[in-house]
């Protein structure tokens, strides 16, 4: 059953203004006939978002950011790798807001920033690099003290921006589809937990049965798993849904048996997957995250994991300045 207040507390959520329109969904028909038929395959194109270059941060900073925006902050901070699409959409955010925006970021100053690290620069943002990921976090919270000694107003945003508000963004993002006529499954790229989190948060929500299954880019489902618990009953208090969000963590499905070698280390199957969506459907994925996801949608069709009666929809959630580093 639908739970229209907590629906209703979503769409009252205050934005930034980066999202104005639901993004499309479209049939994969290509990739359907390449794969000798199966379930109906559709996209739900995130990677569509017209906000600098789109992707799933997008949703979520339209939310966070506009918290920050309402609590007075002059500069938004965050942290990521040095192709990171979040510290992008971070970037971007802050120069639509009107506010600066300070990156952390892991790894060596590019000599020729290209991809994401040369939109950062083009954004304005200020950039910090730290040698590992362990690194981030410390040095996003000394750079946020210096900032506020200096009588600025720093507001941080943790990784992915996966926080229970910037998740509620992807709960809400659920109610874009048909309900009449919702999917059997989404298939996704998950990593820090924010969108899988919200996703399922959604569908329990509005009464679907649609099962989420997230492929990861990089973690282990054992870690990711209570990471995606916290974020649901976190979202589950803010809404005050009485435990149904919570509950939900039972059935996450999270997938970690197509990271390959390890995380934006391609496998042959997301180069197979990278190929034959754009071939197929002319259908840009991104090597580190979709291309991955994909890949499982893939092995799962082509394993019979799907009846052919059933309709899986493929959540593209961006990243393709990628392909171009
Ligand atoms: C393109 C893309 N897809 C998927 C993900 C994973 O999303 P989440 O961190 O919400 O699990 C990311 C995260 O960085 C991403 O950039």
């Amino acid at each position: 059953m639908r739970d229209s207040k907590a629906i209703a507390a979503l769409h009252a959520l205050p934005t930034a203004g980066l999202l104005t329109d639901p993004t499309p969904v479209e049939e994969l028909t290509g990739l359907r006939a390449a794969l000798g038929g199966g379930p109906r395959l559709l996209v739900k194109r995130d990677d569509a978002i017209p906000f600098a270059f789109g992707g799933n941060k997008v949703r979520k900073l339209d939310v966070v950011a506009a918290q920050a925006y309402d609590e007075g902050a002059d500069t938004l901070l965050t942290v990521g790798g040095v192709q990171s699409n979040h510290a992008r959409a971070t970037a971007a955010a802050a120069a639509r807001l009107g506010l600066r925006c300070v990156l952390v970021l892991s790894g060596s100053p590019p000599e020729r920033p290209r991809g994401n690290a040369f939109l950062d620069t083009l954004l304005g943002a200020e950039i910090a690099y730290v040698s590992s990921r362990e690194e981030r976090a410390p040095a996003m919270r000394a750079a946020a003290d210096r900032l506020r000694a200096e009588g600025r107003r720093p507001f941080e945003i943790p990784l992915g921006a996966s926080t229970p508000l910037g998740a509620m963004a992807y709960a809400r993002a659920v109610a874009e589809l048909d309900p009449s006529n919702a999917p059997d499954a989404i298939v996704h790229s998950t990593s820090s937990g924010g969108t899988q989190s919200g996703l399922i948060a959604g569908c329990a929500l509005l009464g679907l049965s649609t099962r989420v299954v997230g492929i990861s880019a990089d973690d282990p489902a054992a870690r990711l798993k209570p990471v995606i618990a916290d974020l649901l009953s976190g979202i589950d208090a803010t809404l005050g849904s009485g435990g149904r969000v919570a509950a939900a963590a039972r059935d996450a499905e999270v997938d970690d048996s197509f990271v390959g070698e390890g995380y934006g280390i391609p496998s042959p199957a997301s180069r197979e997957a990278l190929e034959v969506a754009a071939r197929c459907d002319a259908l840009f994925l991104d090597p580190t995250y979709t291309a991955k996801a994909m890949a499982g949608l893939i092995a799962y069709v082509r394993a019979g994991r799907f009846r052919a009666d059933q309709t899986v929809l493929f959540w593209h959630t961006g990243g393709q300045v990628a392909l171009f580093v």
